[in-house]
């Protein structure tokens, strides 16, 4: 039985420490960068559990997104950012950061990620 104050670890129940623990392992945050890495107005790629991300710096708010483009697979963390929109390099295929949404066409959607900071890294939630 949980108490206030105590947590399931110091539980005697099992079941509660189960779910404890597969609830804490739910959360897949993982460090990909350095804040100062990615300056102001620039993107870049990484590889992450064997995933392309497009990591964008937005006026200091970071955002993550499929780094794949939908068109032809251009590299999109290698695009000119221009506000919250990023250009494809391949074809010019044009999309916010903050939804993965192409401009012309929102039905056409990259994955977006979480992202948050800690002591100057950059972390990204990956499903
Ligand atoms: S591959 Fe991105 S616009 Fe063609």
């Amino acid at each position: 039985m949980i108490s206030c104050g105590s947590t399931p670890e110091e539980s005697d129940d099992h079941s509660v420490k189960k779910v404890f623990q597969e609830t804490k392992n739910m959360s897949n945050w993982i460090e990909i960068a350095k804040v100062d890495q990615i300056p102001v107005g620039q993107g870049k790629e990484f590889t992450i559990n064997g995933r392309i991300v497009a990591l964008f710096n937005v006026a200091g708010e970071f955002q993550a997104i499929d780094g794949i483009c939908a068109h032809a697979g251009g590299p999109l963390g290698e695009g000119v950012l221009s506000g919250c929109i990023v250009t494809c390099p391949w074809h010019g295929w044009q999309y916010d950061v903050h939804s993965g949404a192409m401009c012309l066409n929102d039905q056409i959607r990259q994955e977006s990620f979480p992202v948050k900071i800690e002591d100057n890294a950059v972390l990204v939630e990956m499903p």
